[in-house]
């Protein structure tokens, strides 16, 4: 090979990689990677350590939006992409948190696959403590009309977190009736707050 094709062939590697990293990183949530941070210290930290560490994390993101988007089916099209369920694009349907909640707080339940796929789930739990830590720092304009909806949203942050918790350890047990009451609670503070606060 000469000099000047060895050089030729390397920028075009280079430029495939680049646009490659680019087209990845285009569909991913700006605050994906500090939720996941915050995600490995739930269980270790308390509701009001984590929600410290939550703040630096709100201060960063000026839009409750990015931070619920994790939440978002996981799409390399999508305009924006969430965290997803699971280590593996595609591999618990459907790949999307908020979805996958929903289902199994739904008439689906929570399945035996469910239960074979429990750490893909806490996972999953985890990530939703998280969000619970940055979002009770961002109250939207309804939610700081008054000291009650104030109150409100930062219970159904607390909520949020704890609920996710109880999930985490009803997977533990194994127990679908469990696991289900668990996801129900969840979901139950999810559609609170958007309910009152989220306008659609
Ligand atoms: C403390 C209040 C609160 C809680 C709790 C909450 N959300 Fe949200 N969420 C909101 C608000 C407000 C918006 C709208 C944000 C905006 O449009 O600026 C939103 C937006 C979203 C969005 C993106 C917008 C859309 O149109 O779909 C998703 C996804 C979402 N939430 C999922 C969840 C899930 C899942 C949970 C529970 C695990 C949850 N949220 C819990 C307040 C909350």
């Amino acid at each position: 090979m000469t000099k000047k094709y060895a050089m030729v062939l390397g920028i075009g590697v280079a430029l495939v990689a680049g646009v490659g990293v680019l087209a990845v990183r285009a569909a991913d949530t700006p605050a994906a990677p500090d939720i996941k941070k915050l995600a490995d210290q739930v269980g270790k930290k308390s509701w009001d350590e984590l929600a410290k560490e939550g703040q630096a994390v709100a201060k960063k993101h000026d839009d409750l939006l990015d931070i619920m988007n994790v939440f978002k089916p996981r799409s390399k099209v999508a305009k924006v992409s969430g965290i997803g369920v699971g280590d593996e694009p595609g591999a618990i349907i459907p790949d999307g948190i908020e979805q996958k909640i929903i289902r199994m707080a739904g008439k689906v339940g929570v399945t035996e696959r469910d239960i074979a796929k429990a750490p893909a789930l806490k996972r999953m739990s985890e990530i939703a403590a998280g969000v619970a830590a940055v979002a009770v720092h961002k109250p939207n304009d309804k939610a700081q009309k008054n000291a009650a909806s104030m109150q409100k949203w930062k219970d159904w942050s607390k909520e949020m977190h704890d609920s996710a918790q109880d999930l985490i350890k009803a997977l533990e047990t194994k127990d679908r009736t469990q696991v289900k009451a668990a996801v129900m609670k969840l979901n139950g503070s999810c559609t609170k707050c958007h309910s009152e606060f989220r306008d659609d």
